[in-house]
């Protein structure tokens, strides 16, 4: 539950139906934004979010991408007032959350990323007891609307105990949604969930999305930010180390290594189409670098064997979301040390 008491729900609840249409074009616009947790026994105090700008537009499918304990979950919780910032600025829908705390926190929801539900309710009591906290009147309320687009309709009335994990987190979801905020929040929605569930969950949030409710995500699989959202920012140790459109992300990653292990050790490195890097290793071993939407494979096998390397081996390296954090890290361009875990030079 997001706030403490019925009447501060219906208070939330009856803004949220008022809603005006933002005043700006961003969903979320947060400055500066800081968060250090307390020293607490033993533990020292932690800064979890250094001073982040971040802005989303509306009707975004926006990721917040990021390793566990990058301060994901720390923004989330923050936009959602279950944890108070130390410093900086944030609007929701045009809100400032310190000016104006209720139409804020009325223009959002949140699914946190641990399930809790109450195992004797069924979804449609769930969500109407939430309605109600909300302060939704019931001729307003959206249940069967919301059961609707979620595909829980046929469970509607089947105790929660028996919903699978997937049917659980589609519930958490619906109850974010009961006072129809233009923002839904959703921290690490996929997480230990099978791939079969994650596509469900994605179709789910997609078609959210197309009846124009603004979504973020929290996520730490490249994969799932890269499928479903049109902007990434990602977030390490507290952080923005990088933001754009998905498609400029991900051909940053446009990078690829074989690793050729040749029947007789060459003599030099033999020599490469344009745009193809290659070194000898301290093993004997052939590292080339390539970009694979612009050079095939292939041009790279031909080029060997016209040089008369007979390959004996080879395996090939994608470039992980890890190396891109590397390599952002570092400044752009790949760097060519061979001592570190990045893509440019790490062992396999
Ligand atoms: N309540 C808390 N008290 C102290 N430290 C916390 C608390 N919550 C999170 N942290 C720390 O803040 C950092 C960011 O955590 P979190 O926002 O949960 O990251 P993420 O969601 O990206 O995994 C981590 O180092 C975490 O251990
Ligand atoms: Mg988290």
């Amino acid at each position: 539950m997001l706030y403490e008491t019925e009447e501060a729900h219906r208070a939330v609840a009856k803004t949220a139906r008022d809603m005006p249409p933002s005043k700006t074009d961003y969903a979320i616009d947060a400055r500066g934004l800081h968060k250090i947790y307390r020293a607490q026994k033993g533990q020292p105090a932690k800064e979890a979010l250094g001073g982040i700008d971040l802005r989303v537009k509306r009707g975004s499918i926006f990721a917040l991408l990021g390793p566990n304990g990058a301060g994901k979950s720390t923004f989330i919780n923050i936009l959602g007032g279950l944890t108070i910032k130390s410093g900086g600025r944030v609007r929701i829908w045009g809100f400032d959350i310190d000016v104006n705390p209720r139409e804020a926190r009325a223009a959002i929801g949140i699914v946190p990323q641990e399930l809790h539900i109450d195992p004797f309710f069924t979804p449609r009591e769930i969500l109407d007891l939430q309605a109600g906290l909300y302060g939704v009147p019931r001729r307003e309320r959206r249940t069967d609307e919301i059961l609707r687009l979620l595909s829980l309709e046929d469970k509607a009335d089947a105790y929660s105990r028996t919903l699978s994990g997937g049917m659980r987190r589609r519930l958490m979801v619906m109850k974010a949604m009961v006072h129809a905020p233009p923002i839904l929040v959703l921290d690490e929605p996929t997480a230990g969930v099978d791939i079969e569930l994650r596509r469900q969950l994605w179709a789910h949030v997609r078609q959210m999305n197309a009846e124009g409710v603004t979504i973020i995500l929290t996520t730490h699989y490249l994969e799932e930010a890269e499928a479903l959202c049109d902007r990434i920012a990602i977030i390490d140790d507290g952080a923005v180390i990088a933001e754009g459109a998905t498609s400029d992300l991900v051909g940053q990653m446009d990078a690829k290594q074989l690793v050729i292990t040749p029947e007789a050790r060459l003599a030099r490195v033999p020599s490469m189409p344009p745009d193809v890097e290659a070194r000898l290793d301290g093993e004997g071993r052939l590292r080339v670098h390539y970009h694979p939407r612009s050079v095939k494979m292939a041009v790279i096998l031909s080029a060997l064997s016209d040089a008369g390397v007979v390959v004996a081996d080879m395996t090939t390296r994608e470039p992980a979301l890890e190396d891109l954090f590397v390599r952002l890290t570092r400044g752009a361009g790949g760097s060519d040390s061979s001592d570190g875990g990045d893509f440019f030079g790490g062992e396999i």
